[in-house]
């Protein structure tokens, strides 16, 4: 488990981010990941939307933006893995710098602006899988584009033969106007062309489920519209949550916390399992729940399950931990279940408010 994890962490750790993120991605192309043993812990395993996850644990999007990496990421022992955010078109982003490290927070802040080879790439790649693990697919929009849903709509046409979930993404605080899209009458316009699209492309074969990711910083009324509207279209889940435009009072690495963009990371945890908590209230536990947002351990995991995560993914952590985290993680998971009784995962969900 231990090429990237114990050579090349602290090298990596000295480059500029970006670099650092693009010889990880070159060397897990190159087939230079780690590899987890099939340590298949029956614990873990749960189900979902009438898939089968190996573990809870997940990718989240931002990562793997082109889909190049899928089954190495999923060869690691992660549960499943979530690519893009994919556009419909090729963009290359905002300026560089644009991903900062705040080590003494564990928090990373990013504004890389959707910076992705498009949906045909991406459709490519995805078509050469060579493993059948769980991938889901975000979805963004091109920022130069005006009619936002009819980018949700041709990139779910194109990319649902090869999604296990589709996600639209209306949550990145780097393209100008995306997060307006949380507004209820503007989501449902999204959702509707985005099913319209999906059902088209996929006739009477299997439809991937459509999750709607949100972001942390959202009001008590946008809350409760984006819940209303979930319950109301039969949307199969959310994902809770984007990266915050806010800086907690707390955050040590000053000067880095001054940069615009969204911060992930551990300064992150509190306000995404607090906002899951309450999204997971107002959907009355019905709707499957994913929970992102500052997980770097087992017990951060079982914090998210605990407020209402059937699934959980992470990104940040990896960047300071590195791939040995995962097996870790999983690891811290199942003796945080099974010390409060807990037989699987299911049993656990929304645990804090029975
Ligand atoms: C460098 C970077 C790029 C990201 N890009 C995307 C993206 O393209 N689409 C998306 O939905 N989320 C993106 N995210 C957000 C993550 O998927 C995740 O929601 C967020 O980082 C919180 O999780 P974490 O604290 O475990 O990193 C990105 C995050 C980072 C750090």
């Amino acid at each position: 488990m231990s090429v990237l994890a114990d050579f090349a962490l602290p090298f990596l750790r000295c480059l500029d981010p970006e670099k650092a993120h693009n010889m990880t991605l070159a060397a897990l192309k190159a087939g230079l990941g780690p590899k987890a043993f099939a340590d298949e812990d029956g614990r873990l395993v749960t189900k979902v939307w009438d898939m089968y996850f190996p573990s809870p644990i997940g990718l989240s999007a931002g990562f793997d933006k082109n889909a190049e990496v899928a089954d190495a990421m999923l060869d690691t022992g992660l549960g499943f893995v979530e690519v893009g955010s994919i556009t419909p078109k090729a963009q290359d982003g905002n300026p560089k710098p644009r991903i900062f490290r705040l080590p003494k927070d564990g928090g990373v802040i990013n504004r890389l602006g959707f910076n992705n080879k498009g949906m045909h790439v991406a459709a490519k790649n995805l078509a050469h899988r060579y493993s059948s693990g769980i991938v889901g697919v975000n979805l963004g929009k091109n920022k130069t584009t005006e009619d936002a849903a009819s980018d949700y709509a041709v990139g779910a046409e194109k990319l649902s033969p090869f999604a296990d979930y589709l996600v639209i993404n209306v949550s990145s605080p780097n393209t100008p106007g995306l997060r307006a899209l949380q507004d209820k009458d503007e989501l449902a316009n999204l959702v509707i062309a985005t099913l319209e699209a999906r059902d088209k492309a996929m006739g009477e074969k299997r439809k991937p489920p459509l999750l709607v990711k949100i972001a942390p910083d959202l009001n008590s009324d946008d809350l409760s519209d984006i819940a209303s509207l979930t319950l109301d279209m039969n949307i199969d889940g959310l994902i809770v949550s984007n990266t915050t435009i806010s800086r907690p009072d707390s955050l040590k690495d000053k000067k880095t916390a001054e940069e615009t963009g969204g911060l992930s990371g551990k300064p992150l945890m509190e306000l995404s399992t607090d906002v899951l908590a309450d999204v997971y209230k107002r959907t009355g536990g019905k709707i499957p729940l994913i929970g992102v947002g500052g997980v770097a351990s087992g017990q951060d995991a079982y914090r998210k399950i605990r407020a209402g995560a059937s699934l959980v993914q992470l990104y940040s952590a990896l960047v300071y931990h590195g791939p040995s985290l995962i097996p870790r993680i999983k690891r811290e998971l199942s003796e945080c279940l099974s010390k409060d009784g807990f037989e699987n995962v299911g049993q656990a969900v929304g645990a804090d408010h029975r």
